[in-house]
């Protein structure tokens, strides 16, 4: 109860747009006495909100702290499914750790574990995360598709496809895809997905979509191995952005492309991904398990594997690290 007036009077705070609303306003709004609505506003002031008070004429909302918090993404949240059920952590290890745990309980669709900070984040290919406080989207989002187990590949690029679409909304950034989850900006990683599943047999049980975004970074703060591979918003665009909102329009992007996905199959997905995609027509050096294969990248087939055309015929490469020029991102 508590949490959702804080909810309420964080929406009412910020719909106000900075001016003065009277203490008996707010109390209607919220729809609880004044004296809790004081109550709860010296909460939110201990945690960082500053909320000016004047007499005759009441409250109004001068600094937010950038939080991901549930109230400071609700307000901007306009899905139906997607981040209606938030696990909001300040610290963990990882994101996706508390996600399957979560998932295996029973979490929704839908259902997302989001942090401040990880300690232990999970890149592709064992590699770690570098996950510092507030300064990114640290973000695992759980789905439940109807789709059969080979068809999962098809989720990491739709991830890639909906996060770009939202960078593309909120700014003017020339953000490229990398194959297979990986976006660029300058030849820099900005987002990496991680997707991870339960199932058996040809069946899926829950699929966990981990994107990590560097928002609000400061690049120069980074270890010297990041810097050379990866970017943030903010260095690129020289201002931070409100997390919350970027975040609320992902999880919009997603749900879209989700549920288009879900009714029309793979094809616009391919499509929009290969307008997006920076590497096709490229040479490029694909790292497998199974050796390494150097070719020009010609497009996606129908299962979402990489199609390379090599100097002994095309091969269809389905899990792989990446190198092209232009490139400077392979070890982020
Ligand atoms: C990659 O290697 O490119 C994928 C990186 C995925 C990182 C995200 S951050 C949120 C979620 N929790 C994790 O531990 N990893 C993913």
């Amino acid at each position: 109860m508590g949490q959702s007036i804080r909810n309420e009077l964080i929406r009412v705070l910020i719909a106000s747009d900075a001016t003065f609303l009277s203490g008996e306003e707010i109390s209607r709004k919220v729809g609880v006495s004044r004296a809790a609505i004081w109550k709860h506003i010296e909460e939110l002031r201990q945690e960082g909100y500053e909320i000016e008070a004047r007499p005759r004429h009441g409250y109004r909302l001068v600094y937010r702290p950038d939080r991901v918090a549930p109230e400071e993404i609700y307000p901007h949240l306009q899905t139906v499914a997607f981040g209606r059920e938030i696990r909001y952590l300040v610290q963990t290890d990882s994101t996706q750790i508390v996600a399957h745990q979560w998932a295996r309980e029973g979490a929704p669709e839908g259902a997302i574990v989001i942090a401040e900070e990880q300690h232990q984040g999970r890149g592709r290919m064992g590699r770690v995360w570098h996950s510092p406080p507030q300064t990114g989207i640290w973000m695992s989002v759980i789905l439940r598709p109807p789709i059969p187990l080979s068809h999962a590949p098809h989720l990491t690029l739709l991830a890639s496809v909906a996060v770009r679409r939202a960078l593309a909304k909120l700014t003017e950034l020339p953000v490229k895809i990398k194959w297979p989850n990986d976006l660029l900006i300058n030849g820099k990683k900005v987002c990496g997905i991680l997707t991870e599943l339960r199932g058996e047999q040809d069946q899926i049980h829950y699929v966990i979509v981990g994107m990590g975004i560097n928002v609000n970074a400061q690049v120069a703060d980074w270890p010297d191995w990041l810097k050379e591979v990866g970017t943030s918003l903010r260095h690129e665009l020289g201002r931070p952005i409100h997390r919350a909102s970027l975040l609320a329009e992902i999880l919009a992007e997603l749900e879209q492309s989700y549920q288009g996905y879900l009714e029309r199959g793979f094809a616009p997905i391919r499509e929009e991904w290969q307008q997006m995609a920076g590497i096709l027509g490229e040479q490029i050096t694909a790292r497998t398990s199974q050796g390494s294969y150097t070719g020009i990248a010609e497009q996606l087939n129908e299962h979402g594997a990489l199609l390379l055309r090599t100097e002994q015929g095309v091969v269809p490469v389905y899990s792989a690290e990446i190198e092209w020029q232009g490139d400077s991102s392979g070890e982020n």
